[in-house]
This record gives C-alpha cells, sequence and structure tokens, in this order.
C-alpha cells in the first residue's frame, strides 16, 4: 500500500488554544472541502481542558464563523466534524499519552501516518517530544510520523539549541517541521518565482545595481490581548529572529540547485551566516528600539517595562553579491497601517544626459514586493512627459494578485503548511541549524540593548510610522523609508 493511502491521524496538542480554532481548524476544513487530506484522515484535539459532550466541535464551528476566509455549507462541516474528536489528558503524564496512542491505534487498526502539531506554550514542546518518545509514538513503522513544532522556537540561540538537542533525541530532522507561518504566505513563497523563473530581475539582482533594500513589516493592531505573552518577548524576539530574518533569506539567497528542501534551505542558512553580526559597540548607530506609547498602561504589561514594541536594523550581508548594500529592516506594532512589503532600490543611471532642472532630479527605479495586504509587485520607471522636451515622470507597472487570480485566491498561509507537513516536504520549514543561525544574528543586539542600554529606548505614537530616531537611521545614508504605494511622482 502507498503511504499516501494509508490511514492518517492528525493530532493536535494544545487544541483548546486560539490557534486551533482561528487557524488550523479552518485551514484543514479547506483542505478537506478541496479534496487535499488524505482519503482516510482524523483529527483529535489533546489539552488539558474537559469538553463536555459535543462542546469542542462546537467550539470549533464558532471558529469557522468568526474566522474562515471562505463560505461552506453546513453539510460540509458535518461530514468533515465527523472525522474531528477531543481526549482530554495532562501534557506530562505518561498513561494519558499511552491511552492516547491505544486510541489512535484503534482507530488506525494497523500501519498508519501520524502528524503531530505542537501548539502548545512552549515550555511544553520538550515535554510532550519526549513522551511521544517514550510511548513509541515518534517510531516510524509502516507509516511517518512528523511533527509540527509551532513558534517561538527557543528564547535565545542557548534554548534554541537546547531544545534542538532535546528534540534530536527523540526524532530525525527530517520529521522535524517548525513552522514560521510567514512561509505559508503565497507572497512570500512568490519571491522565489519571481526571483528564479524570470530572467530579466536576476542579473540585476546584486551590489552593481541595487543601492539597498528595505524590508518593512508594520502592523496597525498593539499587543492587545497578547500583552503577557508579548512583554519580556519584544518586537526581535517576536518578528525578526523568524519573519524578518526569513524575508531577508529570501531576497538575498543565491538560486538553489533545485526546489527540493535542503537545497532552499542550504542557501538560506548561508545568508543568514554571511550576514555581518552587530555587535554590542555598534547598536547604538545600526540599530533602533522603540516602544509606543501608553504600551505600559496595558494590562499584563508591566509599568516600567522597556521591552520594544519596534525595532529598526541596518544590516550588511558580506558577499560577493552583496558586500556593502544596507538592509534596513523594519517593524512595530501599533504603526499607521498593516504593510508587508519590500523596497528593491536601484542605483541610479551612471550617466544622464539629459538636461534636468537641479529640483527635479532623476528618481531612481524601485521595485516593491507587496507581500501584504494587496498583495502584488510594482517596478517603478522614468517616463518621458508628453509634449515636453525632456522633461519626465515617475511611472508604475503594477500587478495585484487580487485583478489577476481574483479577490479570494489567496489561502490562509496554514493550509499550505499543513499540506506540505503531510506530503513530506520541509520546504517551507526551518531547519535545526536555520533557527540556530537566525538566534546567534538577534542575541548580540538583545544582549546590548539590556546590557548597554544603548540606544536609548525610542517613543512613538501610536498610528504614526514609528520612531524619528528611525528615519534618522536612514537619513544619515542620505535615504528614506518608502511607505505605501510608490506614487507616479516618486513621492510616498
Ligand atoms: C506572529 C507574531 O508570529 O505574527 C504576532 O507573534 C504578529 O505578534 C503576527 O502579530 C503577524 O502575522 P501576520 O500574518 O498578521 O503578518
Amino acid at each position: 500500500m502507498p503511504n499516501s493511502a494509508l490511514p492518517t491521524s492528525i493530532v493536535i496538542f494544545g487544541a483548546s488554544g486560539d490557534l486551533t480554532r482561528r487557524k488550523l481548524i479552518p485551514s484543514l476544513f479547506n483542505l478537506f472541502r478541496k479534496g487535499r487530506l488524505p482519503e482516510r484522515f482524523h483529527i483529535i484535539g489533546f489539552a488539558g481542558t474537559r469538553f463536555e459532550g459535543d462542546q469542542f466541535r462546537i467550539r470549533l464551528r464558532e471558529g469557522l464563523s468568526q474566522f474562515a476566509r471562505y463560505s461552506f455549507t453546513e453539510e460540509e462541516w458535518e461530514t468533515f466534524a465527523a472525522h474531528i474528536a477531543y481526549r482530554p489528558g495532562r501534557y506530562d503524564a505518561r498513561a494519558d499519552f499511552e491511552s492516547l496512542d491505544a486510541a489512535l491505534r484503534a482507530w488506525e487498526a494497523g500501519p498508519a501516518n501520524r502528524l503531530y502539531y505542537l501548539a502548545t506554550p512552549p515550555s511544553l514542546f520538550p515535554v510532550i517530544i519526549a513522551l511521544l518518545g517514550e510511548t513509541g509514538q515518534a517510531h516510524e513503522e509502516g507509516g511517518w510520523r512528523h511533527v509540527i513544532v509551532e513558534k517561538p522556537f527557543g528564547t535565545d540561540l542557548e534554548s534554541a539549541r537546547a531544545l534542538n538537542e532535546q528534540i534530536h533525541r527523540v526524532l530525525h530532522e527530517r520529521q522535524i517541521y517548525r513552522i514560521d507561518h510567514y512561509l505559508g504566505k503565497e507572497t512570500v513563497q512568490n519571491i522565489l518565482m519571481f526571483r528564479f523563473a524570470n530572467a530579466i530581475f536576476e542579473p540585476l539582482w546584486n551590489r552593481n545595481y541595487i543601492d539597498h533594500v528595505q524590508i518593512t513589516v508594520a502592523e496597525q493592531v498593539d499587543v492587545g490581548h497578547r500583552a503577557r505573552y508579548y512583554d519580556g518577548v519584544g518586537v526581535l524576539r517576536d518578528m525578526f529572529q523568524n519573519h524578518l530574518m526569513q524575508l531577508l533569506t529570501l531576497v538575498a539567497m543565491e538560486p538553489p540547485a533545485s526546489f527540493e528542501a535542503d537545497a532552499l534551505r542550504n542557501e538560506k542558512v548561508k545568508v543568514l551566516r554571511s550576514v555581518n553580526p552587530i555587535t554590542a559597540e555598534e547598536v547604538a548607530t545600526e540599530t533602533v528600539r522603540a516602544q509606543y506609547e501608553g504600551y505600559c498602561e496595558t494590562e499584563g504589561v508591566a509599568p516600567d517595562s522597556v521591552t520594544p514594541t519596534y525595532a529598526a536594523l541596518r544590516l550588511y550581508i558580506d558577499n560577493w553579491r552583496w558586500k556593502g548594500v544596507p538592509f534596513y529592516l523594519r517593524s512595530g506594532k501599533a504603526l499607521a497601517e498593516k504593510l508587508t512589503q519590500i523596497v528593491i532600490q536601484f542605483k541610479e543611471p551612471p550617466h544622464l544626459m539629459f538636461p534636468l532642472p537641479p529640483e527635479r532630479p532623476i528618481t531612481p527605479n524601485m521595485l516593491v514586493l507587496y507581500l501584504q495586504p494587496d498583495e502584488g509587485v510594482h517596478l517603478r520607471f522614468e517616463a518621458k512627459v508628453p509634449d515636453t522636451i525632456a522633461e519626465m515622470r515617475s511611472v508604475n507597472m503594477e500587478f495585484h494578485y487580487a485583478d489577476e487570480f481574483g479577490p479570494t485566491a489567496i489561502p490562509e498561509a496554514y493550509e499550505r503548511l499543513l499540506l506540505d507537513a503531510i506530503q513530506g516536504d520541509a520546504s517551507l520549514f526551518t531547519r535545526a541549524d536555520e533557527v540556530e543561525a537566525a538566534w546567534s544574528l538577534i542575541d548580540p543586539i538583545i544582549a546590548a540593548w539590556e546590557e548597554r542600554e544603548q540606544p536609548p529606548l525610542a517613543r512613538y505614537a501610536r498610528g504614526s510610522w514609528g520612531p524619528v530616531e528611525a528615519d534618522e537611521l536612514l537619513a544619515r545614508d542620505g535615504r528614506a523609508w518608502v511607505g505605501r504605494g510608490v506614487h507616479a511622482s516618486g513621492k510616498r
């Protein structure tokens, strides 16, 4: 029997939590509706909470009304819900894991595949994985055993290494799927297609033609109900170590030889290892840390908290392709709008023969990858203004996903990631060495911020674009952050 024809058990640890009803079930349900789940599957929720009768499924159904981005019929839900069960249990009780295994075996009735999803607080990851090992549930006999590990993966390099070691005692690296949901986003995957399925961009994608790169992940939401988690974690651990570093690797990597998980991840690790780490001496000039006004009044936040909710970095990649090209990265909460974009700013033409008035110098070309919202790609270039001798204006060529593929074409990132983990494709998951390489860039910055208290914690108004210090970081280089919409005038 081919492996894919085996029954597949999907076990969600932490199933009573928000992630399950917000993301996992809506994604699994949509995969089911699209006919992409294995023919014989069941989903077992496991958590400490007790649910009476059908309560668990009712909770999931309510979650769908709130969070599903597609419409469905009650009949579809009922058919899907018949595959879902729930078992209360303790994460550190061997007996509960044994009875989970017995229940799974009873349903599987022979060789089967299993996907375990760790959607619990991270402190429980080692305990759960150890018990899966001790009760023989990580052992691949007849079918595969894959484990998806949610973020955050460690809180620094040391803890990430320790976690990797603990996991590797039980699982092979090929069984582990460390999630970074940014990699499940269509527009993030499209960076690879954009760069390597087109011949016209890659020859320019280097220090000879690119002036600098900006990566912005701006959020309008504040820390809200996640304050208790967020305070003490801060923006570098929450957003940079994972999402921004992943975006950086995809923009900067060399073309992999194949579209295969390790080929891709080898190139990404090379980028991280080529980044010139920001040292303690450099934090004051290469980084900005800031907190939005009113953050300390949030419930769950220490009144004297110095947790940064915003950061900006200037990074350099020391290799032949990128030497000397600054990569400016910024991310923050409670900003003016939600905007995730990568700006590739090209250099000015080497020689200009046009008689340009000094107040209207040339606007260099700019390529913007809009990752969310209004997903698309814009290219700005100069055009002659009609009926003038040589007046020019910047114009845009725009591609919008919504126009090209329809307004609902982009699925939830977790759909793709869950399916890949079921199908055994780890390309969009972070490998052990990759996670550690990313931490090794973030750790020294956090340490220097805390020890030297440099740069001073800046403040910014809610609904702004961040602190002036972040503008100054670029202004010192004669540059400016690019906001949404590269308008024809070349202005923000
Ligand atoms: C999560 C962070 O990983 O990503 C959150 O923990 C953040 O703080 C979220 O809000 C942003 O994700 P997205 O998909 O909305 O850009």
